[in-house]
């Protein structure tokens, strides 16, 4: 088993190429779709991911057959047997991701019941599921909560109903995705996400044959259909991933090429990363990101739901803008604890500073709540070698690359979270020249 630490020797630009798949977060939300098919489905472009792993687990303990062929990226899945889980095989799951609760509506059309276990995930905030359970209630499922999870049962045939979400949840949207489109009747979810992985996931149940229409202001009407097919489908490419790498060439004053990155998919990020002094080339197979030499400027910035800038794509933006000249400002809007990881950045010498004030734009939900989700970065400050704990998946591929921007040897330990969402990240590192260790 490779170990858990990482020693990494910093100080060096990385460059070279490197190629990103399918979305973590669309590819585990298309797998729980094939529950929902009477026949078997295929996705294609999976990368070999934790996330993937648990989310096969799961199906295979609900009597879906999967395979997963790695080298091929190809995920098959036959849900001809579906059955309710046994509490044991589950209960392995709790705590470890947050998509067991959109096996609910497939699970309460295909068995009338499920059982969910306490759910995981990034400790970035507190992470509500209340908007699932309103919508799987409004749907006529009865939820109790018991030891180790929540029980729900459909007494009948779920039933099309009329909401709105206060909050453009992305995981709410896709529970209401994959429940309304076998519900009876018509649903109209007011007030939904948009982000381009619920889009593919539209993509996906359009396939299996659901009738889904996406009105102009945020409103997804559902025509419920009595049964599905499977599909096929490739899912589209890790945004999440690709501007993770973006940064890095830029904090590290390096070039990356990531094969496989779309800029449809990226056109927020890529204007930020421009206003902040990187280049971008778009090339015939991806998007090559780089330093073009001198100054990096300081730039105003605040995350938001698509099509704003991504919260996910904030950290390692954050460790590039140490190196601007002046002050950034970032403004996080989705999640009110996502600054945590800015700690470690403070001990390698980066001068960032959390506010409770909605700094920069528009002010927030989180605006009169007491939570730190703004934060302002002086630089250019040189960052110094540490010894950093991963504290999630984001913060801690943003740790990773303070420490390769960082001359002298970090030590960085719980990479083990890192492979939950960024596939074979040891071999893209090595291919970009970064001199890293196992210990
Ligand atoms: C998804 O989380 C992603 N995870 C997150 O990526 C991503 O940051 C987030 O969407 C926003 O893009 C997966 O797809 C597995 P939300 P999700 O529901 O669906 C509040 C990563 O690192 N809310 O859009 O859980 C919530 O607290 C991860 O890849 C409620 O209040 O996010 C948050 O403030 C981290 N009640 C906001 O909505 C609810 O019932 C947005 O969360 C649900 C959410």
């Amino acid at each position: 088993m490779v170990s858990d630490v990482l020693e990494v020797e910093g100080g060096s630009p990385l460059t070279g190429r490197i190629a990103v798949r399918g979305a973590k977060n669309f590819v585990s939300k298309a797998m729980v779709a094939s529950l929902l098919g009477q026949g078997p489905s295929q996705l294609n472009s999976v990368p070999q991911i934790r996330d993937v792993e648990i989310v096969a687990d799961l199906l295979r303990a609900h009597g879906v057959s999967v395979s997963v062929d790695d080298a091929t990226g190809t995920v098959a899945m036959n849900p001809l047997g579906v059955e309710l889980a046994k509490a044991a095989d589950i209960a392995t799951h709790a705590g470890s991701s947050r998509i067991p609760i959109l096996f609910c509506g497939p699970l309460l059309h295909r068995v009338g019941e499920a059982f969910i276990p306490d759910l995981g995930g990034c400790d970035i905030g507190g992470r509500p599921i209340d908007f699932h359970l309103q919508i799987l209630r409004q749907f006529g499922a009865e939820v109790s909560k018991e030891p180790g999870g929540i029980r729900l049962t459909a007494p009948k045939r779920l039933q099309g109903m009329q909401m709105e979400l206060a909050f453009p949840s992305v995981g709410a949207t896709e529970q209401f995705l994959l429940t309304a489109v076998l519900a009876e009747g018509i649903t109209v979810l007011r007030g939904a996400a948009v982000e381009p992985e619920i889009m593919d996931l539209v993509a996906v149940l359009q396939q299996m044959g659901a009738i889904i229409s996406i009105e102009t202001d945020r409103t997804i009407k559902v025509e419920g259909v009595d049964s599905l097919e499977g599909y096929r489908h490739n899912s589209l490419p890790d945004r999440i991933e690709v501007a993770s790498w973006a940064a890095a060439a830029l904090a590290t004053g390096g070039d990356i090429t990531v094969d496989g990155a779309r800029q449809d998919d990226m056109v927020t990020y890529l204007n930020v990363f421009r206003k902040a002094g990187g280049r971008f080339d778009i090339t015939e197979t991806g998007i090559r990101f780089y330093h073009p030499g001198g100054p990096l400027s300081s730039i105003a910035v605040e995350t938001g739901v698509h099509p704003g800038f991504m919260t996910d794509w904030q950290q390692p933006l954050v460790v590039a803008l140490t190196q601007a000249t002046g002050l950034s400002v970032v403004h996080e809007t989705v999640y009110e604890q996502r600054f945590g990881f800015t700690e470690a950045l403070r001990r390698m010498g980066a001068r960032i500073q959390l506010y409770r004030e909605c700094l920069g734009g528009q002010v927030c939900r989180f605006g009169m709540r007491n939570y730190q989700h703004s934060a302002i970065i002086c630089g250019p400050t040189p960052l110094r070698a540490a010894e950093i704990e991963v504290p999630d998946l984001r913060g801690g591929f943003s740790h990773l690359i303070a420490a390769l921007a960082a001359p002298g040897r970090s030590t960085v330990t719980g990479i083990g979270l890192i492979d939950r969402g960024y596939e074979h990240f040891n071999a893209k590192l090595e291919a970009l020249g970064a001199r890293t260790w196992h210990r």
